[in-house]
């Protein structure tokens, strides 16, 4: 007689959970799957479901930068990036942007330039300017005035001259490392 057929699994009476689908991808360096509705805005997901409140909410339009955030190192503004465009990409937020204990050079020059005044579009303007000074580690003026957030509360003047520190702290921590690495040889 035929044996009846025991579905991988069956002969253990578990009845294996289904597998679940989405969009794979990787945010601060930990992998995620997003089950939900692929067409959900990046923003949503990261304060919605996942708490990274860091990063704000402003226009929702792609105009104000208050959502910026890195996608595979460019930056990108998070309510006008649908989920399902990130299948297999890297998301660094503000959150994610410190190494451990150590904060980005953007970060220490922000806080030594004491640039916030309300805050509300700083995540943003931090993860602008940490994207500009890993594609142009010695940004001119006119690359700098190239970043287009918008600040109410007009900081400006204070943003460029936290980016210029940013640079010479950057700068100041690579020469420091080579010349590790040469009393290491
Ligand atoms: Fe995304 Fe304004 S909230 S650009
Ligand atoms: Fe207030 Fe920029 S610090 S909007």
């Amino acid at each position: 007689m035929r044996q009846p057929f025991v579905p991988p699994g069956g002969e253990t009476g578990v009845t294996p959970e289904p597998l679940k689908t989405g969009v794979e991808l990787r945010i601060n360096g930990e992998p995620f799957l997003h089950t939900g509705d692929p067409d959900m805005p990046l923003l949503w997901l990261l304060r919605d479901t996942l708490r990274l409140t860091g990063t704000k909410y402003g226009c929702g339009l792609g105009q104000c930068g208050a959502c910026t955030v890195h996608v595979n190192g460019k930056a990108q503004r998070a309510c006008v990036t649908p989920v399902r465009s990130l299948a297999g990409q890297a998301v660094t937020t503000i959150e994610g942007l410190a190494s451990g204990d150590d904060l980005h050079p953007v970060q220490q020059a922000w806080i030594e330039e004491d640039v916030p005044q309300c805050g509300y579009c700083q995540a943003g303007q931090i993860m602008a300017a940490a994207e500009l000074l890993a594609r142009k580690p010695n940004p001119a003026e006119s690359d700098i005035a190239q970043i287009g957030n918008l600040c109410r509360c007009g900081t400006y003047p204070r943003i460029r001259k936290a980016i210029r520190r940013a640079a010479d702290l950057a700068r100041a921590a690579r020469s420091e490392a080579a010349a590790k690495a040469g009393e290491g040889k």
